[in-house]
């Protein structure tokens, strides 16, 4: 059925019907598209469009509707052109008028399915942010366990800049390095969804309707903090779904960073870390093999997600004012980046929950001489020693060491400015120990960075309860 027969002599060609049909993923709003209609009926009431007792057989259908959908015994269908649903709007009001009888042609007194749609998005981008919020808590929760269990256990790897050794730092700094981000992100989606809670319900197709709405009472039905300012605005902003999208994309971004360290912490080269069996791939042909294959979707994944992003922005840049029906192409990325980065989320977090380190390996990969070279430098700043001829003085030293394959200790203990005094920095495990400035990556500060991350973990539950 379609909705605009009255104007039309001929139903909609076939390949109309297939390539503007989008059941087959609005559907997915079915419980949104229930709430909006319910809280959309009870508003027509209020303001006497329609009597209490019409009121009540429409909720009444409405609440039918959703338990024939939980139970399938209403299985909408999009069906050849015209004769089945277009969408999880027309479905929904197909059944309801089906239940309620003539009643039911009042469903869709002063709305339009353009202010449905917005309804519907906003209402699930709500829930489906805060979802992913509590996700994020979950991953964020491993990784600060994983750092608290390294921390005690005095594990240290190489740090890296330019993907070479640059300095010794404790293996809790570098997991709470990814544990930041992550905190970052779920700021950033608690932000875009205080500025999405806005209700559309009331602008109608585009222009408000002559019929005494009550969007305010509306609004604060579906719990949303404010209603629109601006019709025309109200059906045609898809700011929200391009925020959600950027925010999705930097989340995967951050998991593909994540997943691009798993990838070479377990390669035999580095072997700073085994997956279990669980979170592990073998291969149909090599039979010794044992792959990262979640650390590698979650790097991959993050193309498709800056894609959707991409994608969607070019979609909406030409669009005039006010709904066109481009419009559609919001809810595919939308939902494809949610599932995604849910996904990847919850698959990392079992990860990271069960992956064993080489304390070991990772420790003889830290423990390498040239790793001490600022210690030695700053040994020598506090001696008086301008840092730039501390420098020169240290590179000069493992460039001989390096071409004339001496132990650096020996040069060390020879030079005028070093000596056996400094020889300590270059003992194993000692150069971490020695990064004692806020923030940095040794026991005193990581200590207190701990407690600091236990306590925004704790400050983003409370949101989340708070929600
Ligand atoms: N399926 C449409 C969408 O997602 C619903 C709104 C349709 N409105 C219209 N005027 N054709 O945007």
């Amino acid at each position: 059925m379609t909705l605009w027969e009255g104007r039309f002599d001929s139903g909609p060609a076939a390949e109309l019907w297939r390539f503007t049909v989008s059941l087959h993923y609005d559907r997915r709003l079915a419980t949104d598209d229930l709430a909006g209609s319910r809280a959309h009926v009870r508003g027509l009431a209020r303001g006497g469009i329609l009597s209490e007792s019409d009121a009540g057989i429409l909720v009444a259908a409405l609440d039918r509707v959703e338990e024939e959908l939980a139970t399938g015994v209403f299985i909408p269908g999009a069906g050849d052109a015209g004769a089945g649903d277009e969408d999880i709007h027309t479905a929904i009001e197909r059944r309801v008028t089906e239940i309620a009888g003539d009643v039911g042609a009042r469903l869709h007194t002063g709305r339009s399915r353009n202010d449905q749609i917005a309804t519907d998005l906003r209402l699930f981008a709500k829930r489906s942010l805060l979802e992913m919020s509590s996700r994020l808590v979950d991953l964020q929760s491993v990784l600060l366990s994983r750092a608290q269990s390294a921390f005690a256990d005095e594990v240290y790897l190489p740090g890296y800049t330019h993907l070479q050794r640059a300095q010794p730092v404790l293996l809790a700094h570098h997991l709470l390095a990814h544990g930041w981000a992550l905190a970052r992100d779920v700021d950033r989606l608690f932000d875009a969804r205080r500025r999405l809670d806005v209700s559309p319900l009331g602008a109608g197709a585009l222009a408000g309707s002559s019929l005494p709405l009550d969007p305010d009472g509306v609004a604060a039905e579906l719990g949303f903090s404010a209603t629109f300012d601006n019709s025309l605005d109200a059906v045609s902003d898809r700011d929200f779904v391009a925020e959600s999208l950027f925010v999705l994309a930097l989340i995967g971004v951050h998991l593909s960073r994540i997943g691009e360290e798993l990838v070479l912490w377990t390669s035999d080269e580095w072997g700073f870390a085994t997956l279990d069996d669980a979170y592990a791939t073998g291969s149909s042909m090599l039979p010794q093999k044992k792959n990262p294959d979640i650390a590698e979707l979650a790097r991959g994944k993050s193309g498709r997600l800056v894609g959707n992003l991409a994608g969607f922005l070019a979609t909406l840049k030409g669009l005039p004012l006010s709904y066109n029906r481009d419009l559609q192409e919001d809810k595919e990325p939308l939902f494809d980046a949610l599932d995604q980065v849910g996904g990847g989320v919850s698959a990392l977090t079992g990860l990271l929950a069960t992956v064993a380190w080489d304390a070991d390996r990772m420790r003889a990969a830290a423990d390498t001489p040239a790793a001490a070279a600022v210690d030695l430098a700053e040994w020598m700043v506090e001696r008086g020693m301008p840092f730039r001829q501390a420098h020169a003085t240290v590179g000069g030293l493992v460039r001989d060491a390096l071409q004339r394959r001496v132990p650096l200790a020996e040069l060390v203990a020879a030079h005028p400015a070093l000596g056996d005094g400094a020889l300590e920095l270059l003992e194993p495990g000692v150069a971490v120990t020695r990064r004692t400035s806020p923030g940095g990556a040794g026991p005193v500060p990581v200590a207190a960075q701990l407690r600091r991350f236990a306590q925004a973990l704790e400050g983003q539950r409370v949101r989340l309860a708070g929600a």
